[in-house]
């Protein structure tokens, strides 16, 4: 299945979106308290121009690359993030918007080609310190807001960072489980931005909301917003229970871990060149992790071995498959089956030679 036929009909809209909707209330119940607008956004399809042009986006910046992004035709794409917006909420001058985004990427836990993003502006009248000092208060109390009691106090720091569309531009970070883990990103809007729609200087921040809600529920593997399964589900169905700060979750608790089973394919690339292929631009493996992606019960897949076969005159290369379904143990016939199917996609969409 392609990634058109599995292109949201409008954000948050799965089944086991729940805890995300769930987590949208406790957003804009925070929001609504300072008095931001929630912008409506439109189909997940815009411009090029909209998604990186108009942001400032270098011409060779990696985030364009047809391996890291679905481009649609010449001049359209599926939107990379929520920032694509940015420019249609500025008269909004106090707002957030959140959508449904879209990056070709590896398959493991924590990653999916869909996922969902909240983007916010805040303009004020004030010098870049000032801007900047805001920012910081806001968003740091926004994280301790909806994190706070489930996790315990959290420990946050900032870090510089680099994104086209801001200056002053920073990371916010916090400790969870003995590691530092980006959050979000935020920055001054960039004064080219500002004098084109002749605005005041103000802020804009973005964050992943998955990743949010996986850190307040405690669940561990992302394709599980994506289950139709009760049990995921109706661990969410409890009220909603607004005010000062979101209250302690119940952890999600796994309906069932079962043990993983491991498989690795080979496969020829044609291509004769001294470095790995990989590594040299020559082969997208996102290419193989969109076939792959198909499959439900496969947790993750990595690249396992590279070497160059000097009687084929070809690279060859072996991934290691993790197999693991949420609600049953996989039989090793079902496993090798799936392989098999997969093999055959592989051959048949990109023409390699399995081995
Ligand atoms: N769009 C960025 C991303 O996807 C996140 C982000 C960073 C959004 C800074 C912003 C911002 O609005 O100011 O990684």
């Amino acid at each position: 299945m392609s990634i058109w036929k599995r292109v949201l009909p409008q954000p948050l809209s799965q089944p086991g979106h729940l805890p995300l909707r769930r987590m949208v209330q406790y957003i804009d119940h925070f929001m609504s308290q300072r008095e931001m607008h929630r912008g409506i956004v439109g189909s997940p399809k815009v411009t090029i121009a909209q998604n990186f042009d108009n942001l400032l986006f270098p011409k060779d910046h990696p985030g364009r690359s047809k391996s890291d992004t679905y481009y649609c035709d010449s001049r359209t794409l599926l939107r990379t993030h929520a920032t694509c917006h940015q420019n249609e909420m500025l008269s909004l001058k106090k707002a957030y918007w959140i959508c449904d985004t879209y990056r070709r990427d590896e398959i493991d836990r924590t990653h999916y080609p869909i996922f969902h993003q909240m983007d916010a502006i805040y303009l004020i009248n004030k010098p870049d310190e000032e801007v900047i000092a805001h920012m910081k208060a806001f968003l740091e109390s926004f994280v301790s807001y909806m994190l706070k009691e489930t996790l315990g106090q959290v420990e946050m720091r900032w870090v510089d960072a680099y994104f086209p569309f801001t200056y002053n531009s920073l990371e916010l970070e916090i400790f969870y489980r003995d590691q530092w883990l980006e959050l979000l990103g935020g920055g001054i809007i960039h004064q080219d931005i500002q004098k084109r729609h002749d605005i005041q200087p103000g802020w804009a921040f973005g964050i992943g909301l998955e990743r949010l809600c996986m850190l307040l529920y405690n669940i561990q593997d992302i394709r599980l917003f994506w289950s139709r399964d009760d049990r995921f589900i109706k661990q969410f169905s409890g009220e909603v229970q607004l005010g000062d700060s979101v209250p302690k979750q119940m952890p999600f608790v796994p309906f069932s871990r079962m043990q993983p089973c491991y498989k690795d394919i080979s496969f020829f690339v044609d291509d004769s060149g001294q470095e790995n292929p990989i590594d040299a631009g020559r082969f997208d493996m996102n290419d193989v992790h969109d076939i792959l992606r198909d499959y439900e019960d496969l947790e993750e897949v990595k690249v396992q071995d590279a070497f160059y076969h000097p009687k084929k005159q070809k690279w060859s290369l072996c991934l290691r498959l993790t197999f693991r379904a949420w609600d049953r143990t996989l039989e090793n016939e079902q496993v090798m089956q799936l392989i098999n199917d997969m093999k055959k996609q592989m051959v048949d969409q990109l023409g390699l030679e399995m081995r």
